[in-house]
């Protein structure tokens, strides 16, 4: 049997929500990650490092006893974020970065940036201190397709934030198309990206063919199958701009599988053994490592973990349903389906 040692990942994108949500999110995340960056798309959202404090501590209450789980926090990035708030996160111990998210874009996001030119006051200071801006990277106008969002982000707003900010720490979130992978590639070294076990696994056709699945139905959208070919190859590669982040997003049954069902997909409880299944199926398990555990601390500038996990090669079945909030449910990504990895 195929087994492989790993410094132990961690995750640089994740939403736990909050309240008793945070029951399910953090015990599943904290059984595979050492750290997750925290999401600030709550209701209200996530604004001062004060704020993202007192959620840390929420978060902390509810990791399970023996676990060590060391939540890194974000703020979300609105209109009116003052830019003396950004020295607030380089001196704090526990925040790492501020995420924008352009108003309307997906779940939570009303509060976010309306115009991007109106906050360069903020992103002055974000390159001054070397603090990542971490960008949900897709234009918002009603009359751009859905499935274009993207590429229009790059073209209308990234390129001419960079000419502006050339040394802004940059993670462009949760790439799903090659135009975006290769211009990651082309960036230096202070522009990096993560990717979603969803984007790296499965194409539009998994969500479209043979009737409508909600469950693959995220934000930005799954693309056509030669943009998941990309991602692949881009994650595989070794290059360390790109990294883990699995935008690991619960939402209840209820509210995915509705007239207008709600964007996220839920992979935290098997997370790493997602990545290794797309990794191995690429002929490239042993770049996990890299992209899992060592990228990612690397670019925010924290230390890469020293405890190890050990997956094997051997079938485990996805849970078909989770339990969510008092009396709901999840279905996580992929359920029912039988992967070849373990986390044991
Ligand atoms: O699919 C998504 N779900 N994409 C996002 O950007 C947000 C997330 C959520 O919070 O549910
Ligand atoms: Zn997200």
């Amino acid at each position: 049997m195929k087994t492989i040692t790993l410094l132990q990942p961690d995750d640089w994108h994740a939403h736990l929500r909050d309240g008793l949500a945070l029951k399910r999110t953090v015990p599943d995340l904290a059984k595979q990650f050492a750290r997750a960056i925290c999401m600030p798309n709550l209701v209200p959202p996530v604004k001062t490092v004060a704020e993202a404090e007192a959620y840390r501590e929420r978060i902390m209450a509810h990791v399970p006893e023996g676990v060590a789980f060391d939540p890194r926090m974000v703020l979300y990035f609105t209109d009116h974020t003052a830019p003396d708030e950004i020295k607030k996160i380089k001196d704090s111990a526990h925040v790492n970065a501020i995420k924008l998210y352009p108003a309307g874009a997906t779940t939570n996001s009303d509060n976010g940036v309306s115009d991007i030119r109106k906050v360069y006051a903020v992103i002055e200071q974000l390159e001054k201190y070397q603090v990542p801006l971490l960008l949900h990277g897709e234009v918002t106008h009603s009359h751009v397709d859905i499935f274009d969002r993207e590429k229009r982000f790059l073209d209308e707003v990234l390129s001419p934030l960079l000419k502006q900010f050339p040394d802004l720490k940059i993670v462009l979130e949760h790439i799903t198309t090659k135009e975006a992978a290769h211009f990651v590639l082309e960036q230096d070294r202070n522009v990096a990206a993560t990717i979603t076990p969803q984007h790296l696994l499965f194409n539009r056709n998994d969500m479209l063919v043979g009737g409508i699945k909600p469950h693959f139905y995220c934000l930005p959208i799954l693309k056509r199958q030669t943009h998941q070919q990309t991602l692949l190859e881009v994650a595989t590669s070794g290059n360390p701009k790109f990294f883990l982040g699995t935008d690991s997003a619960p939402h209840a049954q209820d509210a995915k599988e509705n007239a207008c069902g709600c964007a996220g997909c839920y992979s935290a409880p098997t997370a790493i053994e997602l990545y290794a299944q797309a990794f191995d199926q690429a002929g490239k398990i042993e770049r996990l490592e890299g992209f899992a555990s060592h990228f990612g601390a690397d670019f925010y500038g924290l230390a890469r973990n020293t405890n190890t996990i050990t997956l094997v090669q051997e079938e485990q079945t996805i849970p078909a349903q989770l339990d969510y909030l008092d009396d709901q449910q999840i279905i996580p990504l992929y359920a029912g389906k039988t992967i070849q990895w373990r986390k044991v």
